[in-house]
């Protein structure tokens, strides 16, 4: 385990990715319904900084003519070329299984935000 203290909580706002330098890494910081996303900031597609995307829901499979949003506060779509991630599992939902984010274990204590870098 490789602790790094990144950032003060009240440094960031909800539901707005904001990006550190963490021991050479980009790494963006989401805070939302009192939880706190990290990660890296590049694109398994192309390379993209992709916490400079948007933090949203997404629509959900519904039946014809019908519109359907969910996932709110777990969606980070890239701003490239519009993948959407889910922040739970660092997946796409545009079908390409095997590219996904690299999502970092964050650990916050008395309003310090520390992330986990493993051996990333
Ligand atoms: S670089 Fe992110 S979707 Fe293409």
């Amino acid at each position: 385990m490789s602790l790094h203290l990144v950032a003060q909580l009240d440094q960031l706002e909800d539901a707005t990715p904001k990006v550190f330098s963490v021991a050479g890494r980009s790494i963006g910081l989401i805070k939302s319904n009192g939880r706190v996303h990290a990660v890296r900031n590049v694109c398994p597609h192309k390379g993209a900084p992709v916490c400079r995307g948007t933090f949203k829901g997404t629509m959900l499979p519904s039946e014809p003519d019908t519109f359907v949003f969910g996932m709110d506060d777990r969606i980070l779509q890239c701003p490239w070329h519009g993948w959407e991630f889910d922040l739970n599992t660092g997946r796409t939902l545009c079908g390409h299984g095997n590219k996904k984010l690299i999502l970092y274990p964050v650990t916050v204590k008395d309003g310090a935000v520390y992330l986990d870098l493993g051996r990333d």
